[in-house]
Parts: structure tokens; C-alpha cells; sequence
């Protein structure tokens, strides 16, 4: 015999075994409690005056108690004596009553019980000399099982997430080729993969190897793999670490909120760190292996994003996500239709500090007046949904804002119609 063979005794109860019947078949087991049938009339009388409130009808529909047949009942009880749950029921119950259950009482609630568990009744009374033996439980239920094997234990597979190496902004400007760690994979936003294992003559023998289920929401942002750790954002503020091979979740984080429509494009990674926006304004550090949060940082305050009514937060919000470039995380806003003023800003990437701030619509009054004089609530949208693009050697980064987003400020001058495109379409190239 090896050490994963062993000889089990396994106790286990059918659903609505009867006992009569299962101790036709193995009377061996357990020698069976004798009880009168007069017993358990009286038991009968007693428990519909002080336990069917409780214990329902049949013993097991009551909605205040637990039932006390079938298989919960017989797992609970199961290898206890007929002396202990005469004393329980004497002791215990009904809860609470001040006046304890006669010996006589107990003894034929439990016949009663066994009455209805289907033991038969015979000759001699159930008493209180009687009751040392063991409860008698289903005997399809005590059942020797000769030996079994036990498989041996599943190979550990390795966790990806403990090899993972660290990020820098060198790895960021010079991604190795199995990784994808930006929205368009290299800081030019080429969007483009140098793997060729899948080919123009392969494509077509692709295969599901895994599936999950993203949260109900917008899930428009683009994975990031590291080291065959695959980091996803899903609606809701939710980002899992998946085995990029075997879908295996590694872990997940998860704002608890209702999702709200609107979610990032682009998520980062940096360093230790998994960083990205949430439905709440917020800025956050995951901690790459554990998906703890490593800095947190407030940024789209919810009095700055609130519907001109006051009434719920945030149509301004984060749709373009994040973008890591020489140490800072670039966010970005883009807005509801309502006036707002969207900005670009950039974080610390290891603190998640705010360093800088810059409002893409310019303010009545200001130095370049963008805008031609136009009045304050005539200035609006320029929000960015689309993530930027990085130069790390002129250390720019590229964006670029949408129009007007309220449609009757963005009218052509020709035909008085309103359009949605063409009115102010800017091109910001911001120094890092
Ligand atoms: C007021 C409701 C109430 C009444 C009346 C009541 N019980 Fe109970 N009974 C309970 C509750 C609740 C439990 C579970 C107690 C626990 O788990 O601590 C219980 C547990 C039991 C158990 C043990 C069940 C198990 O799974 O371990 C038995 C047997 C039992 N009751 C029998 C009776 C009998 C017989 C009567 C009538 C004399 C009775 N009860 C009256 C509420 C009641």
C-alpha cells in the first residue's frame, strides 16, 4: 500500500434515504433503537404542541430551525448517541423555555423522530437504560470503501508573477518583443508586434485556449503582458493578472462600485506597479504581484465633475487612461456635454503626486487667446480620448484633443447646421 492508498470509512447519507429500507440491506451496522408505536403517538402529540413552529410539518420545513431528519441532520448527528439527544432535546429545547421536557417527554419526542426517520417500532420502550447505543444513521450510509486511490497532487505550476521583472523607462522605450506594456505597445503608438509565430498562413488554425468573462461594462482597453503576466482592465474599475497561458487569475483588484459607462483606454505598467484611472477620479498603483494599492491620488475631484444639475458625478472622467513617460503618468479628461474645462496632468510615478496641470480650453482673458474672444460658456470640450504619444528624445508627449462637444456652439458658418467635428481641432504637443 502507498502512502496515497488508505482505508477510509466513509459516512455519507441519501437524500431522503429511508431507513427501513437501507436497514434491510445492512442490519449490521448498527443495531437499531427499539421504541413503542405508542411512544411515538405521544411524541407526535408533544411535538405538534411545542416543535412544529420551529421544526415545520415534516421535521425539515420549518423556516426557525434546522431540520432534525435527512441528511443535514444525520451528518450533524451521525456517530452520536441516542443519550445525547435525548439530553440535548431535554436541555435545549424549545430554546429559551423556562420549564425543562420530562424524561418522558424526550423519550417519545425521539421515538416519534424515529418513527419518522422510518425506523419500525417494536416491543420494548425506548428508556433511558436503553440509549447508550449510537443513533442509528442510514445504513447505505456506513460504508466500508476497500481502498482508495488518491490521485497524486496536481504538478504546481509556477507562478508567473514571481519571475516578473521590473519595468524601468528604458524597458518602456525598448520593449522586449513577447511583451506589450502600452496601449499601442512602443511609445510611437505604432500598434505593431515583431512576434511572427502567427502568420498570414497560420491565422487560420488559431484555437480558444482560454476565456473570461469581463464585468458588464465598457472593456475597450488593451491588455498589457509582462513576462506572461497579462494585466486587464474590465468596466468597473477592475484590473486581473492573468497566466497569459492558462487564464489562471492571479489576482484581481476591484473598486466597489456600480460601473459607471465610461473606462480607460490604456492602463500602464511601471516599475512594480500596474498604474490606471478609476470611475472615481482617482489615479492608483496596484503592486504588480499582489494588486495591492501602492499609492492612491485623487485627481478629478468630484466638485470640478459634477452634472451642472449637482446631480451625479463626473461627466468629465478619464477616458483616454494612462500613459508613463520619463517617470510621470500623463492622464488625460475628456467630458460630457456641459461646459468643463479638461486638462492634461502628469503624476509622480512612484508617489503618484501631481506635478504639473494643463487646461486645454484657455480661459477668457488669457496670454494666446485661443479662443477669439469667445465668452467663458462658449469655451468647452477639447476633451482627449485617445491616450498620447511619447518622444523620449525631445521628451515630448503628443495629444490630441477632441472639438466642442456641445453641438450648438460647433455650428458650420456656412449652413448654420450644426456639426460635431471641425471647430477646434489642436494639436498639443506638451514638454514633459
Ligand atoms: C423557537 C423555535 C424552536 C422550537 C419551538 C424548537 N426548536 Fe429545536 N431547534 C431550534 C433551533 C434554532 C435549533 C438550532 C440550535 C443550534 O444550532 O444551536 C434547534 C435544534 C434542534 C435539534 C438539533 C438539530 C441539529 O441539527 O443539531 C433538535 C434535535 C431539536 N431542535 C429538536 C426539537 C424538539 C424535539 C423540539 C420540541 C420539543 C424543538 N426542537 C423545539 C429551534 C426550535
Amino acid at each position: 500500500m502507498n502512502k496515497y492508498q488508505a482505508l477510509f470509512v466513509i459516512l455519507y447519507a441519501f437524500a431522503n434515504c429511508v431507513f427501513s429500507a437501507a436497514y434491510a440491506q445492512n442490519t449490521s451496522a448498527v443495531a437499531l433503537p427499539s421504541y413503542t408505536s405508542s411512544q411515538a403517538q405521544q411524541g407526535e402529540i408533544l411535538y405538534q404542541q411545542t416543535c412544529i413552529a420551529c421544526h415545520g410539518t415534516n421535521l425539515d420545513n420549518g423556516s426557525f430551525a434546522p431540520p432534525i431528519t435527512g441528511d443535514l441532520f444525520y451528518g450533524v448527528w451521525g456517530g452520536r448517541s441516542v443519550a445525547e439527544l435525548l439530553q440535548y432535546i431535554k436541555e435545549s429545547m424549545p430554546p429559551g423555555s423556562p420549564e425543562k421536557l420530562s424524561d418522558s417527554a424526550s423519550l417519545e419526542l425521539v421515538s416519534y423522530m424515529f418513527q419518522e426517520h422510518g425506523i419500525p417500532a417494536g416491543q420494548q420502550a425506548l428508556s433511558l437504560d436503553s440509549n447508550t447505543q449510537l443513533l442509528p444513521i442510514p445504513a447505505s450510509g456506513l460504508v466500508v470503501i476497500e481502498t482508495i486511490e488518491i490521485p497524486p497532487p496536481p504538478t504546481t505550476v509556477a507562478n508567473p508573477l514571481d519571475n516578473i521583472t521590473t519595468v524601468t523607462d528604458d524597458t518602456l522605450s525598448a520593449p522586449p518583443a513577447a511583451d506589450w506594456l502600452m496601449w499601442r505597445r512602443t511609445y510611437d503608438s505604432q500598434g505593431y508586434s515583431p512576434v511572427n509565430q502567427i502568420s498570414r498562413n497560420n491565422v487560420k488554425d488559431l484555437q480558444m485556449v482560454w476565456s473570461w468573462t469581463m464585468p458588464a461594462g465598457r472593456n475597450i482597453t488593451t491588455p498589457l503582458v509582462r513576462d506572461g503576466v497579462m494585466f486587464m482592465y474590465g468596466a468597473g474599475s477592475n484590473v486581473y493578472a492573468f497566466d497569459a497561458q492558462t487564464g489562471d487569475v492571479l489576482w484581481r483588484y476591484q473598486l466597489a462600485l456600480q460601473p459607471r459607462p465610461f473606462g480607460p483606454r490604456a492602463i500602464s505598467i511601471y516599475k512594480e506597479t500596474i498604474i490606471l484611472t478609476t470611475d472615481l477620479g482617482q489615479v492608483i498603483a496596484l503592486a504588480i504581484k499582489t494588486g495591492e494599492v501602492v499609492w492612491n491620488s485623487l485627481v478629478l475631484k468630484s466638485e470640478e465633475s459634477e452634472e451642472s444639475d449637482g446631480s451625479s458625478a463626473f461627466p468629465i472622467y478619464f477616458s483616454a487612461g494612462t500613459l508613463v513617460a520619463d517617470g510621470k503618468v500623463l492622464v488625460s479628461t475628456s467630458t460630457a456635454e456641459r461646459f468643463e474645462k479638461n486638462f492634461i496632468a502628469a503624476l509622480d510615478a512612484n508617489t503618484g503626486e501631481e506635478i504639473w496641470r494643463f487646461y486645454t480650453v484657455e480661459s477668457p482673458g488669457g496670454e494666446r487667446d485661443t479662443w477669439n474672444r469667445a465668452s467663458e460658456d462658449q469655451r468647452q470640450g477639447a476633451g482627449m480620448y485617445v491616450p498620447a504619444s511619447y518622444d523620449p528624445e525631445l521628451k515630448l508627449i503628443l495629444l490630441a484633443p477632441a472639438t466642442h462637444t456641445t453641438r450648438q456652439y460647433c455650428v458650420n458658418p456656412n449652413t448654420a447646421r450644426p456639426a460635431m467635428m471641425g471647430c477646434t481641432q489642436i494639436l498639443h504637443l506638451l514638454l514633459i
